[in-house]
């Protein structure tokens, strides 16, 4: 594989390796050298038209842990905010020698566009493009849940993953839900109507409208930032009523299996789709989500 743009061009056998070299990895963040030579020579840009702290961090550490030369460039302050183009910009990579080219964009499609169009020779991962895939979140997650619940043998069948929220503008859902049925876990996406995507009924997971439905038979439930700023309408009557109704609290939390995880990509709206104690519980494992991170 030489990019990686989407979760559904991502086999089972290649989601495996991926993972089972990221548990090789972990044993990396024990050591007090976290460094591998794997990438040393080589130069990895990280191009983010898009605010973001986990992901360009996570990109930034785990190529310098591999030994990377890492050049970290953010639309604001660049030329791009002059009107320079993508093609552009990608030239201007090019001639620095880029050999992978890390991008976040809100426009989906611009890693795709990115890959295929030829002006670049290196690989290209996508780290978030609009509300359309971010895959390595999706690859963190399945880690995650993993590492967790699979330890012994690693296989997500039948595991129950529900994800809750703003399903409509979640590139975290899409790359989720395609990756989780990939490695065989049932997928339950819990939504109010507004926030559902035309056309959701086609994809591998089961849709429900009240989270209360079946809490009790989750073994991962992973609650999606409501994304106001890509919301140009009210999608839901108040705050409060959302999270009255969507928002993992700690009642809602209790009826939850004794083993099972809490997960968010982040950043989260406290509050809002989730709870302050359900955040910080022991339950929730979103700060361990950005270690893994850098791990995957
Ligand atoms: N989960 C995630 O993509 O977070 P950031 O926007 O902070 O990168």
């Amino acid at each position: 594989m030489k990019h990686l743009l989407n979760t559904n061009d991502i086999g089972r056998d290649e989601a495996v390796l991926i993972l089972d070299t990221a548990s090789e990895m972990a044993n990396l963040t024990d050591r007090s050298v976290k460094k591998l030579p794997a990438l040393r020579g080589r130069t990895v840009v990280n191009l983010f038209f898009e605010d973001s702290t986990r992901t360009r961090i996570s990109f930034e550490a785990a190529a310098k842990r591999l030994s990377a030369d890492v050049i970290s460039f953010s639309a604001k302050g660049s030329s791009v905010s002059k009107g320079e183009t993508l093609k552009d910009t990608a030239l201007t990579l090019e001639a620095m020698g880029a050999d992978a080219v890390v991008i976040r964009h809100s426009a989906s499609g611009a890693p795709y566009r990115l890959a295929t169009s030829g002006w670049i020779e290196g690989s290209v991962i996508n780290a978030g493009d609009g509300g359309h895939q971010h895959p390595t979140q999706a690859l963190l997650d399945a880690y995650t849940m993993r590492r967790h619940l699979r330890a012994n043998t690693g296989d997500l069948s039948g595991l129950k993953v529900m994800l809750v929220g703003d399903v409509l503008h979640s590139r975290v859902a899409r790359s989720n839900v395609a990756l989780l049925h990939t490695l065989g876990a049932e997928v339950t996406l819990v939504s109010p109507p507004t926030l559902l995507p035309v056309g959701v009924e086609q994809w591998p997971a089961r849709v429900a409208y009240s989270l209360d439905e079946d809490l009790e038979a989750q073994d991962v439930v992973m609650m999606l930032r409501v994304q106001r700023e890509r919301m140009n309408e009210a999608y839901f009557p108040s705050a409060r009523e959302y999270s009255r109704r969507y928002g993992l609290d700690s009642e809602r939390m209790a009826r939850l299996p004794k083993d099972s995880l809490v997960m968010h990509p982040g950043p989260m709206n406290r509050g809002l789709e989730i709870g302050d104690m359900v955040a910080d519980s022991d339950r929730s494992v979103i700060v361990e989500q950005v270690a893994n991170g850098v791990t995957v």
